[in-house]
């Protein structure tokens, strides 16, 4: 038996899709804990591209069961056309899917004030899928979660009372009221489709557990995303690090073998917040590939250099056992590197990201300058194929994160993997 924990080690779309496919071939069972469908997990399968939102990236293989846990909070209408999506596309989803009763929903009001929100000063970026409004209601403790869904008249009569609570907060903001009828209706039909779904997914992990089988535990988002650990305010509203695995399952810690960290071979972020290392060449470099655009929302990714005490501290803090290593080929004609190996603020050097924003903003990143390798790496397939250079580079990156090298990956789709 061994459950992993797989985490985003910088700012999210880390490869963590891709890695998650290649680990599921002997996963039994692949987990969403947390996030919702802010997330855009790519998965490229015989030239087909997936890009998973709030189905864990494991249903592209068949035998193996996904699972919503109760930590994520579920669109019930994009989850609907998420499956749809995918059923035309020719992926089988009936018992494969389990959702949890007690996950909380998105509702349309939340979508509203995220968008609200996200027009004033200090926005943050979102997604605009109404990830934090959603989780604020299940803070406050007012939210209405799956197993109310699956109710039909209790739903309606929390939502009604939901409805009208909003949208008194929607007309303050200057926004348009939304129709209790209206969401009733569209909600409940949702509901209908996915009530077969809908179970309690904490015995059934822990069933799972007794009978030895392996579950991968999908994070979604990053690291630095993280509502307690990450750059906040400029963070998703989840515990995106290890920890949330358990809350977001109910699977205990004792119960979780080895936690994978992925790490691209540079960094990039959406959205507003720092981003250290960030490089406008670089950016537009690796735009004119066509590469780093969002999954989710289609906008551009910044970019920058790789980020060794952001890397570090993740390793920290989610008890990174291996790594994995993703887009090494964004750098194949990158020449020379830089690599950032500590950061200077106020004239000190620091080695851990401070947790203000505005320091973290003011900190310069102390570069180690590496050479490039010039050479594609897309075929390597073993470790002794890659180039020298891009040996050492990946060598050297995860020496300064400090765990062990697992995987190195060489480009989007299954097979463009080294494992080590
Ligand atoms: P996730 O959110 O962590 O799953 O990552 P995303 O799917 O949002 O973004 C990662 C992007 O990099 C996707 O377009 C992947 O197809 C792509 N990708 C993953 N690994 C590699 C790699 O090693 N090389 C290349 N070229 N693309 C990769
Ligand atoms: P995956 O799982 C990258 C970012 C948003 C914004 C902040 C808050 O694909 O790695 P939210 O909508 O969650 O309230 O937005 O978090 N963000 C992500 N960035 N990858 C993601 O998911 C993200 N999910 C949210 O851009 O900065
Ligand atoms: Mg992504």
């Amino acid at each position: 038996m061994a459950n992993t924990i797989l985490i985003g080690m910088q700012w999210g779309d880390e490869g963590k899709g891709k890695i998650i496919d290649v680990l599921t071939a002997r996963a039994d069972i692949v987990v969403r804990s947390q996030g919702g469908n802010n997330a855009g997990h790519t998965v490229i399968y015989r030239g087909v591209k997936y890009v998973l939102h709030l189905i864990p990236s494991g249903i592209l293989r068949r035998g193996k069961i996904c699972v919503i846990g109760n930590g994520v909070v579920i669109d019930p209408v994009a989850l609907v056309g998420e499956i749809d999506g995918l059923r035309k596309l020719g992926v089988k989803i009936d018992k494969n899917l389990l959702v949890s009763d007690c996950a909380h929903l998105v509702l349309p009001y939340h979508r509203i004030l995220d968008e609200q929100r996200e027009l004033r000063r200090g926005r943050i970026g979102t997604t605009k899928r109404g990830i934090g409004p959603a989780y604020g209601d299940k803070a406050a403790r007012t939210g209405l979660r799956m197993s109310d869904l699956t109710q039909p008249i209790v739903f309606s009569k929390k939502l009604q009372a939901k409805v009208i609570e909003n949208n008194r907060i929607l007309q303050a903001l200057g926004a348009r009221p939304i129709s209790f009828r209206e969401v009733n209706e569209t909600y409940l039909a949702a509901g209908k489709k996915l009530r077969s779904f809908v179970t309690n997914t904490v015995v059934y992990l822990h069933r799972a557990i007794e009978r030895d089988k392996e579950i991968l535990f999908e994070g979604a988002q990053g690291t630095f995303l993280d509502i307690d650990h990450g750059t906040y305010p400029y963070v998703t509203s989840s515990n995106t690090t290890a920890g949330g695995a358990c809350t977001g399952t109910g699977v205990p810690p004792h119960r979780m073998d080895r936690v994978v960290g992925v790490m691209k071979a540079y960094s990039t972020r959406v959205g507003e917040g720092a981003l250290p290392t960030e490089d406008d060449e670089l950016t537009q470099t690796l735009h004119n590939l066509g590469r780093e655009f969002g999954a989710t929302t289609g906008r551009k990714r910044r970019c920058g250099w790789f980020d060794a005490v952001a890397t570090r501290y993740a390793r920290m803090i989610n008890g990174i056992d291996e790594i994995a290593i993703t887009n090494l080929d964004g750098l194949d004609h990158v020449d020379p590197i830089r690599v950032c190996v500590a950061y200077r603020l106020n004239g000190k050097p620091v080695d851990v990201p401070p947790c203000d924003a505005s320091q973290l903003a003011n900190c310069e990143p102390i570069y180690k300058q590496v050479r490039g390798w010039n050479t594609p790496t897309h075929s390597a397939r073993k470790f002794s194929q890659l180039p020298p250079a891009a040996r050492k580079y990946v060598r050297y990156i995860s020496e300064l994160t400090g765990a062990k090298l697992s995987m190195v990956s060489v480009g989007p789709a299954r097979g463009e993997i080294i494992v080590l």
